[in-house]
């Protein structure tokens, strides 16, 4: 049996403007998926049949990083599906390290570069930030051109991405999970349809790209003030962008008041907003109140880890 296991992440900035090429900051989070894979008598997840339409990312991950061999595999996660905590990245990452030790091919480029296929294949358009985040853990700086703590390159049709490792201090963030479940694919196929019919779409996208450059030298300087004033920066754009909601809205709006900055996380749409803050308690409470579920997580978490047993 092997047993991976992989974190969630939270995007602090820079998501959709990522899958037009330009920089994104994020960093993994302390709550984590777990995975256990064992030779079985057919294809299994958590005694249920393996099925495409109900485990899309894991389906997807099996054929890629799999033969025939009928295996079960078993998850559990920590996080809510579809809030924008990275879950489907970190199903993806944990089931193909999983499946790559079985296979003695086991390193997190691998993992990394076939994680962001998968990612691809099941939501239509995607950028390698989540599966690379989930993947190695800590803090991820993605950038246009190559830097000396470049981990790997991933590329795309036209598109090229530089994937570097970037210091992430422990912070804590407090999360807040509006429960609107909603889909990156249409998400990300809304900002492409802006996108590609005004130059205002894409001037809103290159200057989430400049303000995430600015986040990057405030975040290396420990500048917290400067960095959360730019992540509510980046939130006025992705409301722009279209990618808000009115939950989303109202939960910052009430975090703000104890907050260095909060934004939405994640494709938006619904999922969840964070707040940079040293007041969780008053945050988490503001939320609660507004009808969100607060979750007070830690950023700079380790990335997969594999244990055969
Ligand atoms: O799937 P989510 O909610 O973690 O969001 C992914 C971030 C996007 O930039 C919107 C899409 C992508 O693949 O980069």
């Amino acid at each position: 049996m092997v047993a991976s296991s992989a974190p969630g992440k939270l995007i602090l900035m820079g998501e959709h403007a990522v899958v037009f090429g330009q920089p994104a900051i994020a960093t993994a989070i302390s709550l984590r998926l777990k995975c256990k894979i064992s030779p079985s008598s057919g294809f299994s997840v958590n005694g249920e049949p393996l099925s495409d339409r109900y485990h899309p990312y894991i389906s997807s991950a099996v054929r890629k990083a799999w033969g025939s061999e009928p295996i079960a595999i078993d998850i559990a996660s920590e996080m809510p599906s579809s809030s924008g905590l990275g879950s489907s990245a970190a199903v993806t990452v944990a089931v193909l390290a999983a499946l790559s030790q079985m296979r003695g091919q086991f390193s997190e480029k691998n993992v990394a570069s076939k994680g962001f296929e998968v990612e691809s294949e099941v939501q239509g358009r995607a950028s390698p930030i989540d599966t690379s985040t989930c993947t190695h853990g800590r803090g991820i700086f993605i950038d246009r051109t190559p830097a000396p703590d470049m981990l790997w390159e991933i590329e795309r049709d036209t598109r090229r991405w530089f994937i570097h490792h970037c210091d992430v201090p422990e912070m804590d963030i407090v999360v807040g999970y509006t429960g609107v479940v909603a889909r990156t694919g249409p998400l990300v196929a809304k900002v492409k349809h802006f996108a590609d019919r005004s130059r205002f779409g894409m001037e809103i996208i290159e200057e989430i790209g400049s303000l995430t450059l600015e986040g990057l030298d405030k975040l290396k300087k420990g500048d917290r003030v400067a960095l959360g004033g730019l992540m509510t920066k980046n939130q006025k754009l992705l409301a722009v962008l279209g990618v808000s909601s009115p939950e989303i809205d109202r939960l910052i709006k009430v975090s703000l008041p104890y907050s260095y900055g909060a934004k939405l996380t994640g494709a938006g749409g619904g999922g969840s907003m964070i707040a940079l803050t040293d007041h969780a308690k008053e945050v988490s409470e503001a939320i609660r109140k507004r009808g969100g579920t607060p979750i007070v997580v830690r950023t700079g978490a380790k990335g997969v880890t594999v244990d055969t047993k």
